[in-house]
């Protein structure tokens, strides 16, 4: 069996089922496996999906925190609504001070779990991928240092790169347990990798040395 046959398989099997179970993209199954193996978030908790859209994660959170809970998500697309009432979309850039502050505003309580999937769209030049995916990341931290909850869990997507080590150390230093994880729904093909980080400290972020 080869393994490009392997991966169009995988690839079909997680397309098929999100057709079937109405998700909005196959990326929902990597949160529903992330979620499965780390408990990181649970009924009542208040959300922030950042890069969400077409909202396959938020869709996946919207079921796991309840009526109770609230989900922000936002992207520079535009996120088509859901029925739930507890949804906030935010269409923009996050790492603006703008988006950032829009975020805020939303929230009179400090967020549970910071959800991340983002990405940037890819030059192809390998350098300036890499320096754009550290610069989400930078930025995914620094929304959590004004918004997540001491204790409050996250989990951010990445690419292994030659930054990789330096942001993982950073992230290691914020919260009391750090693990990385490739859900069996990421292509083996693909460099992502996801960062979970459970019970953050709320120190103040200082910006990656890059
Ligand atoms: C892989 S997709 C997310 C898929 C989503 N988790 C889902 O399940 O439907 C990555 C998203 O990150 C968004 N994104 C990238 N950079 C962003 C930024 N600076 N601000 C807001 N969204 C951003 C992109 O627009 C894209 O929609």
């Amino acid at each position: 069996m080869s393994k490009t046959w392997q991966v169009e398989k995988k690839k079909e099997h997680y397309y098929k089922s999100a057709k079937k179970e109405n998700y909005r993209s196959r990326a929902s199954y990597k949160l529903i496996q992330l979620n499965k193996k780390f408990k990181l978030i649970k009924d009542g908790d208040h959300i922030v999906d950042l890069g969400a859209a077409p909202g396959g994660w938020s869709q996946v959170a919207l079921k796991l925190v309840g009526e109770k809970g609230i989900v922000i998500g936002v992207d520079l697309q535009r996120i088509k609504p859901f029925n739930e009432t507890n949804f906030i979309r935010i269409q923009g850039d996050f790492t603006t001070a703008k988006i950032q502050s829009e975020i805020l505003s939303k929230t009179n309580n400090k967020i549970d779990v910071i959800i991340s999937d983002a990405a940037p769209s890819l030059t192809g030049i390998k350098d300036i991928d890499q320096l754009n995916t550290m610069d989400l990341a930078n930025n995914v931290m620094k929304i959590a240092s004004n918004l997540l909850k001491n204790k409050g869990n996250l989990v951010m997507k990445s690419f292994q790169g030659p930054q990789y080590p330096l942001l993982l150390n950073k992230i290691k230093s914020e919260f009391k347990v750090v693990k990385t994880y490739k859900p069996d729904s990421s292509r083996n093909s693909s460099a992502e990798m996801f960062i979970v980080g459970l019970n953050y400290k709320n120190k103040k972020w200082t910006d990656l040395d890059l």
